[in-house]
């Protein structure tokens, strides 16, 4: 198989470093004035759906889609103005939160990868400096 993400589930072990990694990164989300907006008041839900995908999408229980269904995370990012700026904030957030779960230290660059390709491609918002002029 070639699909480096899809092994690191088996590596970690178990859920808790997932939940934990999740709880890093919406403490900066708690703090960033561009994404915090987004998200709704409470972060329960949040934090649970995004633990349940990870873990899914890194090769472990598929919890997530069994209980939410296909993930169609361009579907559901929809409803969120995603641009330049949003992808990359989101981006800082989630790797100062792998900074802080030494769990995930010896994955951190191929998930690192795979968050840039995966937030690039949920982008559905172009910034202004990319509108033709006029
Ligand atoms: C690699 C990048 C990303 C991944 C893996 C990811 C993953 C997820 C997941 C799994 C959910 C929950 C979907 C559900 O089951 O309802 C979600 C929701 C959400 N995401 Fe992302 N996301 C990414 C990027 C972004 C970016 C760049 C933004 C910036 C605006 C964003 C904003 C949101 C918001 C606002 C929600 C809704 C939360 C809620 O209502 O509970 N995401 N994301």
């Amino acid at each position: 198989m070639n699909d480096p993400i899809a092994i690191i589930y088996k590596s970690i072990g178990s859920d808790e470093a997932y939940y934990k990694l999740v709880d890093f990164f919406y403490a900066e989300v708690e703090k960033d004035t561009l994404l915090r907006p987004l998200y709704p008041a409470d972060l329960t839900d949040a934090k649970r759906h995004l633990a349940l995908f990870l873990i899914q999408r890194t090769g472990g229980p598929q919890t997530y889609s069994n209980e939410r269904g296909h993930p169609r995370m361009r579907m559901r990012h929809m409803p969120f103005p995603i641009g330049i700026a949003e992808r990359n904030a989101w981006l800082t957030n989630m790797s100062q939160a792998l900074k802080q779960t030494p769990e995930f230290a010896n994955h951190r660059e191929v998930l690192e990868h795979y968050f840039l390709d995966f937030a690039t491609f949920l982008m559905n918002k172009a910034d202004e400096t990319m509108q033709p002029p006029g």
